[in-house]
């Protein structure tokens, strides 16, 4: 429908300055360029946390748009030119083919966009993330949404009173399915409890269908078949009047909670909510950071943004982040600092098991003769 409006973020790592630290500015005026030299947007807000830049456009063609995927997609080659000559680290990291076919979806950048009749007061809450994954955004969701301790509205709203539908995502199996909130809550909670593999992707309000809030959900690790860097997702969040008050879906943050990515996109980290300025991890290549921009829409204009995080009701939080950060950088190459082995973006395993496998030997072999034929079994498989 012509009238209703999209808002889209499109986000992808076109290359870190300095490692996989930041963005350049260049980059960012770059984007800046080619998003104003385009007649597709009604309005567009460039931002970026960590190495990671956030595309935040609003525009009157649905979702899925061809044509605004197109744009996104083109403006990170500009990017990627402008990277390539500034040898940024991993240039082009995330766009995985040279080819584009219609949707970024599956090429590498990350995606969320939701479709909605602009209300007479639009406030919308867009979360970046770096250094890890959509999973990452469960636990938060369900805070928002499903826990009267975290959002009062729950219990004293009557719009909110009836309850939230959650659509999950099997990120491994590709599938989805729907929970309805309250009365399925531990239901969802067997799944979304395992972020690296379900992942919410949506959230619709029970008195108006309306969706309230949307992540990325690509896996670039599988997508890729290999090493690429961390998904480092996105997610929109409506506020006020029947859904989450602001101040409702910031308070999740104040517990930052343990997710996977950090180093090499192989370890278990605290998600430090913070302002964009502060959106540079370095210890360690983190922690994982977190940033909220704050809008009002108005007609599709981006009101804003409100950096949220800046607040210093959050220095509490990041102390906390650092705490634990500090806790788990002390346990070193050792999970649960370590992720598990088949979580790991990086892996050093298969060369050296292969390399070892003839010392291997089977657990009660005792004498020479037992030994030999037990390496020998190894030795053959
Ligand atoms: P105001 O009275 O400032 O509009 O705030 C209402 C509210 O819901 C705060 O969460
Ligand atoms: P990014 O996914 O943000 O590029 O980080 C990759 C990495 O290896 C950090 O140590
Ligand atoms: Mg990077
Ligand atoms: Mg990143």
């Amino acid at each position: 429908m012509a009238d209703k409006l999209t808002l889209s973020v499109i986000k992808a790592d076109i290359g870190g300055c300095v490692g996989h630290s930041g963005v350049h500015p260049r980059l960012l005026d770059t984007a800046r360029q080619a998003l104003a030299e385009s007649d597709l947007l009604v309005d567009f807000h460039v931002a970026h946390v960590g190495d990671d830049i956030n595309l935040i456009m609003t525009h009157r063609r649905g979702v899925d748009c061809p044509e605004i995927h197109h744009l996104a997609w083109n403006t990170f080659l500009r990017c990627t030119e402008v990277a390539r000559e500034l040898k940024l680290y991993g240039a082009g990291q995330d766009l995985l083919s040279d080819a584009f076919s219609g949707n970024v979806k599956g090429m590498g950048p990350g995606v969320a966009e939701m479709e909605f009749e602009e209300r007479k007061s639009e406030p919308v809450i867009v979360f970046m993330a770096d250094k890890t994954e959509p999973g990452a955004w469960n636990l938060p969701l369900y805070k928002m949404f499903a826990d009267p301790f975290n959002t009062i509205g729950l219990v004293i709203d009557p719009k909110m009173h009836q309850g939230f539908r959650f659509e999950v995502y099997d990120m491994i199996e590709n599938k989805k399915v729907v929970f309805s909130l309250p009365e399925e809550m531990y239901d969802l909670l067997v799944f979304i409890g395992a972020p690296g593999r379900y992942a919410i992707r949506a959230v619709y309000s029970k008195a108006t269908g309306e969706m309230a809030a949307v992540s990325s959900t690509q896996r670039l690790n599988l997508m890729a078949g290999r090493y690429v860097g961390k998904d480092d997702p996105v997610c929109i969040v409506r506020c006020q009047n029947g859904l989450p008050a602001v101040g409702e879906a910031l308070e999740p943050f104040t517990n930052p909670h343990l997710v996977a990515g950090w180093m090499r996109g192989s370890h278990t980290g605290p998600l430090m909510p913070v302002s964009v300025a502060n959106a540079v991890p370095t210890r360690f290549d983190g922690p994982p950071r977190v940033v909220a921009l704050g809008f009002q829409l108005a007609n599709g204009k981006l009101v804003g943004p409100q950096d949220f995080f800046a607040d210093v009701a959050f220095d509490r939080a990041r102390q906390t982040a650092n705490e634990i950060a500090d806790y788990l950088r002390r346990l070193g190459p050792f999970e649960p600092h370590r992720l598990p082995l088949e979580d790991m973006e990086y892996t050093t395993m298969p060369e050296v098991m292969s390399r070892l496998r003839h010392r291997f030997i089977k657990v009660g072999a005792e004498t020479q003769a037992e030994v030999a034929a037990a390496r020998e079994e190894l030795g053959a498989k």
